[in-house]
């Protein structure tokens, strides 16, 4: 991050720039509007999308649900078929839309040739429900979970979760949305139906025929985890939607293996933030750019409104100079400034912080639209530092080719942490390694209160209920949660895809 960015995020963080003021040009006569945004090219015409349409999975009740996890063939950009790993058809999983309070009764049937689970990330069932790697089943086999969804409304996912294979079925397909509604969010009439999208964000490496498979090396890519040389939209290569001179709710997911995503739009307009992983913010946040690692989610309204018809806008991860140095030996960085990528299509890895287009909107409908953003969301209650009654240090480090949490890898049977059942904690987490960590906790939501160390900030997209934080090297980073759910055992690790296949996760039981 540059002093400038740095600056800005800064002064947003400290409330200088929230709710009233939504878009950059929210006070321009609606004639005005359009013209200041239009890209430097705008086309007459809609050409074919380059990147193909944007795969819409299937939206489906977790009621009596059968998820069948197979290796399929599907296309994954124009006139390319590929083999993935998914639950259905599609280059991604189903999207399961649910109420809270409604009961979940899914049967995953593993049709893989591997052992598979699924896990529900974000969300806080019953041990025996939560996909732990221990749970996985054999090629053939079923699971059957059954548990009440006792969650805020918001944008929860799942994922395939088997010990050292996570990585390589979750790149191929084995994750979905995993949307959960409630009455308060409904009073806001956000939008919704064909203005509401759900987009699962990943990076991969396709080979020079455009199809796709897990092809890691075994020493860069184990360290500092895969990074792609092309970004994907629920499973295919930069998609594009045509979407209407209106507001549009979009929900993002990080479910790339290593990248950090820096969002961004073409046209320069703000991202309206309203919500993270667990649920609705108090206010909405009007921010140029946000970051998003993996596990993470953004809930965001975009506003086209008075965007001619024929314009694109591309949803982008903007250039970043990383507050680390990736691996560099002719694939990372190595040019030391970051930032400009290595090209789209060489084939070339983007390093981290490289620039990518990863999803294109096509204003093809000029509508009316009356849609204005709520000023007030949700009411979060602040933390209760009063109730913390004991703080645990962990320390992540990657070293020689071992991803550890407190000198330790990962074991199934190990219960690392025991956790009085309804205790509140503090819970540090501290990079003492070269690479970036976005910290997942099962079994709970929790607030980040504190990150000393690197960026030394916390962010207007870290707000609200978290259930994954971004720490970079030489952070220190600290989260609040109480463990009321249920008793059992459950994990926290590093979501990046590699490291956490790699030993960076550790079991905790809750008694
Ligand atoms: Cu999304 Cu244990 O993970
Ligand atoms: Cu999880
Ligand atoms: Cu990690």
């Amino acid at each position: 991050m540059d002093r400038r960015d740095f600056l800005r995020s800064a002064a947003l963080a400290g409330g200088a720039v929230v709710g009233a003021r939504m878009g950059s040009d929210i006070d321009l006569p609606p004639a005005l509007r359009g013209v200041l945004h239009q890209p430097l090219a705008s086309p007459a015409s809609v050409p074919a999308a380059a990147g193909g349409p944007l795969y819409l999975p299937a939206t489906v009740s977790p009621r009596n649900l059968l998820l069948t996890a197979r290796e399929h063939v599907t296309s994954i950009a124009p006139g390319v078929q590929s083999t993935v790993m998914s639950v259905g058809d599609g280059p991604v999983s189903p999207t399961i839309r649910a109420r809270a309070g409604e009961r979940a009764t899914i049967t995953l049937r593993n049709e893989l040739n591997e052992p598979t689970i699924l896990h529900w990330h974000g969300l806080r069932p019953p041990e025996k429900d939560d996909g732990h790697p221990r749970l996985a089943v054999d090629s053939g086999k079923s699971y059957s979970y059954d548990f009440v969804i006792d969650e805020r409304a918001g944008t929860y996912w799942y994922h395939a979760h088997p010990h050292m294979r996570t990585a390589a079925q979750v790149h191929l397909g084995m994750a979905g949305m995993f949307i959960i509604t409630d009455a308060e969010e409904e009073a806001l009439g956000l939008p919704s139906g064909d203005r509401e999208l759900t987009v699962l964000l990943q990076d991969k490496r396709p080979a020079a025929d455009g199809t796709v498979s897990y092809n890691v090396t075994m020493g860069h890519d184990m360290m500092e985890g895969l990074l792609g040389s092309a970004a994907y939209a629920n499973g295919v290569r930069t998609p594009s939607v045509e979407v209407s001179s209106a507001h549009y709710r979009v929900r993002l997911l990080g479910a790339a293996n290593a990248r950090i995503f820096r969002l961004g739009l073409s046209n320069q307009r703000n991202l309206v933030l309203i919500g993270t992983d667990g649920g609705l913010l108090e206010r909405p946040v009007s921010l140029p750019h946000m970051e998003l690692a993996t596990g993470e989610r953004a809930d965001l309204l975009l506003d086209f409104t008075g965007i001619p018809e024929g314009t694109r806008v591309m949803l982008q991860s903007l250039p970043f100079d990383p507050p680390y140095r990736g691996m560099g030996g002719g694939m990372g960085r190595g040019m030391g400034g970051g930032g400009m990528g290595m090209g789209m299509g060489g084939g070339g890895v983007v390093p981290q912080g490289g620039a990518m287009d990863l999803l294109e909107f096509v204003v093809t409908k000029s509508v009316r639209d009356d849609f204005r953003v709520p000023t007030q969301l949700s009411v979060i209650a602040p933390v209760n530092e009063a109730a913390i009654s004991r703080e645990r240090t962990f320390h992540f480090r990657s070293a020689m080719m071992m991803h550890q949490i407190n000198g330790r890898d990962f074991e199934m049977d190990r219960i690392d942490e025991r956790i009085p059942f309804g205790s509140t904690e503090r819970w540090v987490f501290v990079n003492d390694g070269p690479f970036p960590h976005p910290v997942h906790m099962h079994a709970v939501q929790f607030r980040i209160t504190d990150r000393t160390g690197g960026r030394g900030t916390l962010y207007p997209w870290e707000a609200g209920w978290k259930d994954t934080v971004l720490v970079y090297p030489g952070e220190r980073v600290s989260v609040v949660a109480t463990f009321n759910s249920h008793r059992g055992r459950f994990m926290m690790h590093c979501h990046n895809l590699e490291h956490e296949d790699h030993g960076m996760m550790m079991n905790f039981e809750v008694e």
